[in-house]
């Protein structure tokens, strides 16, 4: 049976007229490496102990509301944007038909994306004065030359590739345009936060998050799972007039939440709240079509399987999401004032942990090259396969469950929770970068086994 995840994902360059046979780059390999040390050594560890700072049982209390923006962020433009951007630059000049990115581009765009996020993890948290001035606008300098980058690299590319009508395309264009926007974004986060040491104003955090989510990280989200996910689960790939309706809600959504920053007040409100219930629209819709909410992995082998509940998992996350963003904002755009705090972090918690952090997992497993000879081995997947699958749906239930409860339960047990979703988390994502390096050092064998089979 032909290979479900080579067919969506790797056309053979036969397919890509006019691209000529190049070496394989692994570069994106660098990015995965990063977001994975910023997802250890830096997310997910602050999610354990910033938590228990909170509560005063360890150090650090009165750095916490730095913490929590560091956090934030970190797991955003670090954890999930260094991934997405490493897997969209390699992936979409495969998709459009288009030569791969060289590593003279690739690299010097990692170390413009890494760089700011390794700041944002060491020094900005602890940095006071005009030490905490001069890294918040490097930061916010940096990171915005990062994604004015992947904006041109992909615009390039997808303006010089294959003109489908086909829904990845459009999602990957939306998304390389707000990957431009979040380049003036982060100028201007990197201005304000400057003035206010090293502290971004609450609506520009606030904003900034769900820009970051829905934007750029989510666009490629929907574009590369239109084009493999219904594939992998024995379904057709939705046709442009079956995604058009919610990914045009969906974006309008987020474009009426980033305008929200060019007012104050009721008006402010009003607009965030009625994008962020426009885009809850789009993302309760969305992993129908695109993705996949139900059903059996039917074209991918036996081995590759268990990866598939990763992407359930994260699509059906994804639809909770989008219903808590509804409800909180409807609630916001009636109030006209920043409501229902619960339902937004247990959103972005739920979008974090759920829909990012399961699709990262299970996909790098059913599309990365590095997995490619584990995916057709035979015989049952190995439990540091299946556990993190399991460590992550009880940091889901745990962090999404406890943000919810805010107003039932007392503070000191809501962060109590977190550091324990925190935990699961972590251990989940320390047993997927074991599998990663394991893989990485059998690459040669693979390689080898690999031209064997296209030999024969
Ligand atoms: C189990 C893992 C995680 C835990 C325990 C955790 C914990 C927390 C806590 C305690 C807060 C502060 C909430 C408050 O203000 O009361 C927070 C905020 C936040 N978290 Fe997480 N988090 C986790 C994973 C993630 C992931 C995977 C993402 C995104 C990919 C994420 C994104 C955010 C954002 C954007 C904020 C708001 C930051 C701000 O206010 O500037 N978190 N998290």
């Amino acid at each position: 049976m032909a290979n479900a995840d080579e067919i969506a994902l790797e056309p053979p360059l036969s397919r890509n007229a006019g691209v000529t046979p190049a070496v394989e780059d692994r570069s994106y390999l660098g990015f995965i490496a990063a977001a994975l040390a910023a997802a250890l050594g830096g997310g997910f560890l602050m999610a354990v102990w910033m938590p228990l700072a909170a509560t005063g049982a360890v150090g650090g209390q009165g750095r916490v509301p730095w913490l929590i923006q560091a956090h934030g962020w970190v797991q955003v433009q670090g954890w999930a944007g260094l991934f997405v951007a490493g897997m969209a630059v390699r992936l979409m000049p495969r998709f459009a038909g288009r030569p791969p990115v060289g590593r003279n581009v690739t690299l010097p765009l990692l170390a413009a994306l890494g760089l700011p996020v390794a700041l944002r993890m060491t020094l900005q948290p602890w940095a006071t004065g005009t030490l905490a001035e001069a890294t918040a606008a490097a930061i916010g300098v940096l990171s915005a030359v990062g994604a004015a980058g992947v904006a041109a690299i992909l615009a390039w590319t997808l303006g010089k590739g294959r003109k489908a009508r086909d829904p990845w395309r459009y999602f990957a264009w939306a998304g390389t345009a707000w990957w431009a926007v979040l380049a003036a974004m982060l100028l201007a986060w990197g201005v304000r936060a400057a003035r206010n040491e090293g502290l971004a104003p609450v609506a520009w955090d606030d904003v900034m998050t769900w820009v970051v989510l829905l934007g750029p990280i989510g666009n490629f989200i929907w574009s590369v799972q239109s084009r493999s996910v219904p594939i992998f689960f024995g379904r057709k790939t939705p046709t442009w007039r079956q995604a058009v309706v919610p990914g045009v809600a969906y974006n309008a959504g987020a474009a009426l939440v980033a305008l929200s920053l060019l007012f104050e007040g009721e008006t402010a409100a009003r607009l965030s709240g009625s994008g962020m219930a426009l885009a809850g629209a789009g993302m309760v819709w969305l992993p129908v079509i695109a993705g996949s909410v139900w059903g059996q992995a039917k074209r991918l082998r036996p081995r590759a399987k268990p990866a598939a509940r990763f992407v359930l998992g994260a699509n059906i996350a994804a639809v909770v999401a989008g219903v808590l963003l509804v409800w909180a904002g409807a609630q916001t755009a009636l109030d006209a004032e920043y409501a229902e705090f619960a339902a937004r972090d247990a959103a972005r918690h739920v979008v974090g942990i759920g829909l990012v952090t399961m699709l990262i997992l299970g996909m790098a497993r059913l599309v990365a090259p590095v997995f490619a000879l584990e995916r057709t081995e035979s015989g049952v997947p190995k439990l540091y396969e299946r556990a993190p699958f399991w460590l992550l749906l009880g940091a889901l239930v745990l962090r999404g469950g406890s943000a919810l409860l805010a107003e039932q339960i007392s503070y000191d047990a809501r962060m109590h929770s977190a550091a324990t979703a925190g935990a699961l988390a972590w251990l989940a994502i320390a047993i997927f970068a074991v599998s990663v390096l394991r893989a990485v050092r059998a690459e040669p064998a693979t390689r080898r086994a690999l031209e064997t089979l296209a030999r024969k």
